[in-house]
Formats: structure tokens, C-alpha cells, sequence
């Protein structure tokens, strides 16, 4: 579905991001992977990947506006071109508002929102020069809901959502698409420091009484990358076992 179309991922290096990537490259697509450090894992997720297909590694801290320039140049010139961007990485600092500390919002901020902003930036004068480029948000529910303990995630995660909205708008007519995904409760590692109690009371606010994959997530990113989802833009489709309806 994804035959020699280049991908950039950032947050590659565990969870949805590296699920996304194994996906892709399953699919055909080179990859320009990006996470904050180069460690084991992320060797042997290149390693694996190199087997089936073309894959770099950048490191690349995505809340740095000039490593961001640096890591774009490079990634353009390593493969020629880009046809998909997949703004994957970010984190949570949860904490009641009234006990959270400065550092929480603006690293939360920083990371999520204005990450997802430098990241597309970077990329989006090839994309018109080329008139063409597809670019794949990672929003969250709690960015369409709200979340108690998480109002600079939810925060981060709405501006996401009108972030590809306007970015669909801008640039629709230079053949450039843009999608938010919002997942809800996906097993990875962000999710594995809540308690079990925590858990059960999540699974039961959802229809379908689980938690996700990530490759029910990597699934989604799959279609909206591919050209089946070619007049689809601006959209924000939730993977959430019907958790926000
Ligand atoms: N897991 C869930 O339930 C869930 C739900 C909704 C949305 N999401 C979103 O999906 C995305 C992936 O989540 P996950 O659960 O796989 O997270 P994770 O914590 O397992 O992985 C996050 C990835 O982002 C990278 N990253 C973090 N900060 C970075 C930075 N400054 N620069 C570069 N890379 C950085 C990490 O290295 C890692 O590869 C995130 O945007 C998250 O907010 C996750």
C-alpha cells in the first residue's frame, strides 16, 4: 500500500511509533525514523526494518526548532524526498492543575503541540514544491473530551486537532492532506504506569471493553498514509473502542 513512498516517524522508537513504522515497512514505505536518542532498541527496530525495506535513524529532540531544521535538510537529502510525515512522539506530565508545576505544562506543550507545528514546517515547502505530501497527527481523545489530570495533554492534543485543521485548509490546494488520529486507551508504555483499578475503570467506559493495540492504531496511519484515503483531509478519526462518540 506504501511501495517506495519515503515516511518520516517521529517517536519511533517504542510503542504506536514503532508500530506505525513496522506497519509502513511491511507495506513497502522507506523510513526516516526519528526519536530523541539512538539505544539498543532503536538499532535493533532499524535492523529488523532494514531486512524488508530502506531505514535510517535520526536522533532529534522535536521540541528543537533548529534540530528540527538540521534533521529535515538531512532526511531530504538522504532519500531525495518525503511523502508522508506521521507527527507521532510525544508524552504526559499528569498532575491536577492546581498541583502541576510549570515544567509540566510547558514540557507538555512543548513536545505535543509545538513539536507537531516545527515538525510540519520543516517539511511543508517540499511538500508544495512537489505538490504533494500527506501529513498524519497523533491527537488523543482527551483532546476531543477532556480528562481530568490531564489538562496540558488535553490541551497539547486539541491544538493538535486545530492544528491539522487549518494546515488541511492551507494547503489542501497545494495537494497536501492532513489527519489527526485520536486514539483512547492503547496499551504501551505511556499507558503502563496506571494502576490496575485505574485500568478496570477506564475499560469500563468503552463499548468494546478493552483496551487497543498499537497496531490498531498503526492500521489507521496505514490507511490515511496509502492513496485509498486520498480525498480524505482534515479529519480526526478516533481509534477508541468507541470510548468518544
Ligand atoms: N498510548 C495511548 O493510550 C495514547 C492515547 C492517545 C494518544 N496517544 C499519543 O500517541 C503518541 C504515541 O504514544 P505512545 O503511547 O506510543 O507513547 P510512548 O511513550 O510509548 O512513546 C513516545 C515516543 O515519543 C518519543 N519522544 C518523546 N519526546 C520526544 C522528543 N522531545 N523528541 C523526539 N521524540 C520524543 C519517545 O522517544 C518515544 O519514541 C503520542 O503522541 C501520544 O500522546 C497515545
Amino acid at each position: 500500500m506504501l511501495k517506495d513512498k519515503v515516511c518520516v516517524i517521529t517517536g519511533a522508537s517504542r510503542g504506536i511509533g514503532e508500530a506505525i513504522a513496522r506497519k509502513f515497512a511491511a507495506n513497502g514505505a522507506k523510513l526516516a525514523l526519528i526519536a530523541t536518542k539512538e539505544t539498543d532498541k532503536t538499532a535493533k527496530i532499524v535492523e529488523d526494518l532494514s531486512k524488508e525495506t530502506e531505514v535510517k535513524f535520526y536522533a532529534c529532540n522535536i521540541n528543537n526548532f533548529e534540530e528540527i531544521e538540521a534533521v529535515s535538510k538531512t532526511i531530504l537529502a538522504d532519500f531525495g524526498q518525503v511523502d508522508v510525515l506521521v507527527n507521532n512522539a510525544g508524552i504526559t506530565r499528569d498532575n491536577l492543575l492546581a498541583a502541576m508545576g510549570k515544567d509540566d505544562i510547558d514540557s507538555v506543550i512543548d513536545v505535543n503541540l509545538k513539536g507537531t507545528i516545527y515538525m510540519t514546517k520543516a517539511f511543508v515547502r517540499s511538500f508544495i514544491r512537489k505538490k504533494h505530501g500527506n501529513i498524519i497527527n497523533l491527537s488523543s481523545v482527551v483532546g476531543l473530551m477532556g480528562n481530568a489530570g490531564q489538562t496540558n495533554y488535553s490541551a497539547s492534543k486539541a491544538g493538535v486537532v486545530g492544528f491539522t485543521k487549518s494546515v488541511a485548509k492551507e494547503y489542501g490546494p497545494k495537494g497536501v492532506r492532513a489527519n489527526a488520529i485520536a486514539p483512547g486507551f492503547i496499551q504501551t508504555d505511556m499507558t503502563g504506569a496506571l494502576t490496575d483499578d485505574v485500568i478496570e475503570k477506564y475499560k469500563t467506559l468503552i463499548p468494546l471493553g478493552r483496551m487497543g493495540e498499537t497496531e490498531d492504531v498503526a492500521n489507521l496511519a496505514l490507511f490515511l498514509a496509502s492513496d485509498m484515503s486520498s480525498y480524505i483531509t482534515g479529519e480526526v478519526i478516533t481509534v477508541d473502542g468507541g470510548m468518544y462518540m
